[in-house]
């Protein structure tokens, strides 16, 4: 087994997953990109990555949705390096859907990224985690507490991540700790070309700090909980005060 830390980061080929990826790597870890369609960018990180470090960043592939595939991302992670001190369940569906038009294959997919795919990778990784008294970091969403309009699947699924991490931080001690980040609003919800400027002001009215965060503020946020070792079942939110 190596000496080097390593962190499962799940969605990681770009935005805020790719951003804790390098903040992580940074901090030492080696590094397991997932992706499911992201192919090209996964690779690009691991390039990026492994030209800092030799052999420090892997890729591998899986559908989230599908709890077999969350199984074998288990077991292929565990294969890489031999041992997990870090897993952070990034990944995420999001997408708004109004009352009266939700279906059951959007109810199974956001829950199913963004809280059952959780749980069954928390399961699977556990006995590893444990054995090096790692760490499980959930990436929620103020929204877990306050709805969003028209986005009431979405808001559940994540309500429901919360819950697993308070629930998990007791059932997984003393040798696990488990925690959470949720993220205001750090990236535009479109690209920015796309947004009005009314559109964008309406954004930062509601943020007291007056402006979105930062990619490095949810990955440092990350990194700290992964090393702050007195630390478990807390929920930190990184939105500029906007859920005061
Ligand atoms: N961005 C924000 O401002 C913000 C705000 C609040 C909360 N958050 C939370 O922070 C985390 C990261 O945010 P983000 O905006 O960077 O995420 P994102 O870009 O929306 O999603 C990250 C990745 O999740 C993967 N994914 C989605 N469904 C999947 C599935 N069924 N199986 C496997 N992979 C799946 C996708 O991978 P592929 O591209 O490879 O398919 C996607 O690239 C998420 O949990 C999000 O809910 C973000």
């Amino acid at each position: 087994m190596t000496d080097t830390k390593v962190a499962l980061i799940t969605g990681a080929s770009q935005r805020l997953g790719a951003a804790t990826s390098r903040q992580l790597h940074q901090r030492g870890y080696n590094i397991v990109v997932h992706y499911r369609h992201s192919k090209k960018q996964a690779q690009a990180l691991a390039s990026e990555l492994n030209a800092i470090r030799h052999h420090s960043c892997k890729c591998i592939q899986a559908d989230l949705d599908q709890i077999p595939e969350v199984e074998i991302l288990a077991q292929e992670t565990l294969a890489s390096w031999q041992r997990l001190d870090l897993l952070v369940n990034n990944a995420s569906g999001f997408f708004s859907t109004p009352i009266g038009e939700c279906t059951e294959q959007q109810w199974d997919n956001l829950f199913g990224s963004n809280s059952k795919a959780p749980l069954f990778l928390s399961q699977a990784l556990a006995p590893a985690l444990a054995n090096t008294q790692g760490s499980i970091v959930n990436m929620i969403d103020i929204h877990a507490n306050a709805p969003l309009n028209n986005h009431t699947l979405y808001c559940m699924a994540k309500s429901a991540l919360k819950m697993m991490t308070l629930s998990l931080a007791k059932e997984l001690a003393p040798n696990i700790r488990v925690n959470g980040v949720s993220p205001g609003a750090i990236l535009w919800p479109k690209p920015e070309q796309e947004m009005t400027p009314q559109e964008k002001q309406h954004i930062l009215s509601g943020i007291p700090l007056q402006r979105l965060g930062h990619l490095d503020d949810i990955a440092s946020t990350v990194a700290f909980l992964a090393s702050a070792n007195y630390i478990t079942g807390q929920i930190i939110a990184v939105d500029g005060g906007r859920s005061l």
